[in-house]
C-alpha cells in the first residue's frame, strides 16, 4: 500500500485515510493542527475506480462490496503492524482519522478487532455492515463529525453509528454541522477539542 511517513517528536501516531478520490496528503494538515508533534502515517487507497482512489471496492455509490472490504480491512490492519515495526513506532499510540470512504474503512475495523486504536476520528462515516455487531472494547474514544444535510451519509444512518458505538460503551462524541459532506471548520475545531481533552 502506498503511504507517506512523517516523523514526529513524541510517541503519538496519526493514521490517516482519505475519502473517495482523495490522496494520502489530504488529511495531513488536519492531523498536524490537532497535534503538530505526532508522527504521521498517511495511507492511500489501493482501489482504482476509474482513476479515483478508494480503500475498498463498491458495487454502486453507497453499496459496498463486503467481501472486498473484509479482505482489504485485514490487509490494512496487518500493514499497520508492519509500519509500526519498520518505523519503530508504538502500536498502542496509533490514532486513526478518516474521512468518508476512509472513515468507513476505519469503522469496519471495529467489527473485527477489539482494541485497534487509541482513539478514532470518523469524519462523515457510513455503517459498513447491516447485519454485524461491533466488537470493540468498552471505553474506546471515538469522535464523529457529521453534516445535517449530508447527501451521502444520512442523519438516520449517522445516528445509528453513534447509537451502536454507545451500546458498546465507547466514549463517543458526535458533532453536527449544518452543511453537507465536507469537513467544516467548526468540525475541525470540535475534533481538536476532543483530541486535546480526551486523547
Ligand atoms: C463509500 O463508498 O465509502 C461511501 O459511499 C462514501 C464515499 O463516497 O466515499
Amino acid at each position: 500500500m502506498n503511504y507517506l511517513y512523517q516523523k514526529g517528536n513524541h510517541d503519538r501516531v496519526f493514521v490517516l485515510l482519505h475519502g473517495t478520490g482523495g490522496h494520502k496528503e489530504d488529511l495531513i494538515d488536519l492531523a498536524k493542527y490537532m497535534d503538530e508533534n505526532a508522527h504521521i502515517i498517511a495511507l492511500e487507497g489501493d482501489v482504482d475506480e476509474g482513476g479515483v482512489k478508494r480503500f475498498f471496492k463498491r458495487k454502486a455509490p453507497g453499496v459496498f462490496n463486503i467481501q472486498d472490504l473484509d479482505q482489504r480491512r485485514d490487509k490494512l490492519f496487518d500493514f499497520l503492524d508492519t509500519l509500526a515495526d519498520k518505523h519503530a513506532l508504538k502500536r498502542d499510540e496509533f490514532v486513526a482519522l478518516g474521512y468518508s470512504n476512509g472513515a468507513n474503512m476505519i469503522l469496519s475495523i471495529l467489527y473485527a478487532y477489539q482494541n485497534p486504536f487509541k482513539a478514532i476520528f470518523l469524519h462523515h462515516p457510513m455503517l459498513p455492515y447491516e447485519d454485524r455487531t461491533m466488537c470493540l472494547q468498552k471505553g474506546l474514544k471515538v469522535f464523529i463529525g457529521a453534516g445535517e444535510n449530508d447527501p451521502i451519509c444520512s442523519k438516520v444512518m449517522t445516528k445509528t453509528v453513534f447509537k451502536d458505538l454507545q451500546a458498546k460503551e465507547a466514549d463517543v462524541t458526535i458533532f453536527w454541522h449544518q452543511q453537507f459532506h465536507q469537513i467544516s471548520r467548526d468540525e475541525i475545531e470540535a475534533a481538536r477539542r476532543f483530541y486535546l481533552k480526551k486523547v
